[in-house]
């Protein structure tokens, strides 16, 4: 039977991947395709729930803690929302998934990468994204279009060093796994954003068909 893909969009806050997403869906919708939008933490009236928990700066946690509600959030997300979506056929785009953790929570956090990795293969073993897009910023720039947004949840509220943690990690995976994740430098301007992501989504639709 014929799948959807499953689009994973990544990068430090402040990169400007929220900006990409509905421009993504609305360019595969006008190749016919069926596309949904959704996001991480989230997703799911639970997930929402976490989501709200996990950024909220009057709250401190462990490292662990914050771990452990992330893939709670993701093994509801995948079960009420991604994997029944794709085996309709639909192309499924999230506002992040796993690199996030595998960059905030073992980068940003110093969280332990093995047990990053256990919690992954338990999660979803069988399943990873066909595509991961990593917008990529230095953690400097990602604070200078932060502040403009004046934006300040749990992680926004993070100095640079932890940024730049977080970034190293991306680009560590971005090399690691380079047939799915993607690398774009998002300190171009939107429009040479926006054609670079079009074009990987054509190479995708390629073998998709
Ligand atoms: P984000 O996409 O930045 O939301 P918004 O654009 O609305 O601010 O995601 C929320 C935060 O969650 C972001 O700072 C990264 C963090 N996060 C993790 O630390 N680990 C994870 O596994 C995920 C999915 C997100």
């Amino acid at each position: 039977m014929k799948r959807g893909k499953f689009i994973t969009l990544e990068g430090i806050d402040g990169a400007g991947k929220s900006t990409q997403l509905e421009k993504i869906a609305a360019f595969l919708r006008s190749k016919g395709l069926s596309a949904m939008v959704t996001r991480e933490p989230g997703g799911t009236p639970l997930g929402e729930q976490l989501r709200t928990v996990l950024l909220d700066k009057t709250i401190t946690m462990h490292p662990a803690t914050e771990a452990l509600l992330m893939f709670a959030s993701r093994r509801e997300h995948l079960d009420k929302v991604i994997v029944p979506a794709l085996a309709q056929d639909k192309w499924v785009i999230s506002d992040r998934f796993t690199d996030a953790s595998f960059a905030y929570q073992g980068g940003g956090r110093g969280l332990d990468n093995e047990k990053l990795m256990f919690l992954e293969q338990w999660i979803h073993g069988d399943i990873q994204p066909d595509l991961t897009l990593y917008f990529d910023v230095s953690a400097e720039l990602g604070q200078q279009r932060l502040n403009q947004l004046n934006a300040t949840d749990r992680f926004e509220q993070e100095r640079e060093d932890f940024f730049q943690r977080v970034r190293s990690v991306y680009l560590a995976r971005a090399e690691e796994y380079p047939d799915r994740i993607r690398c774009i430098d998002a300190s171009k301007p939107l429009p040479a954003v926006q054609a670079e992501v079009e074009e990987m989504l054509e190479n995708l639709l390629l073998i998709h068909e």
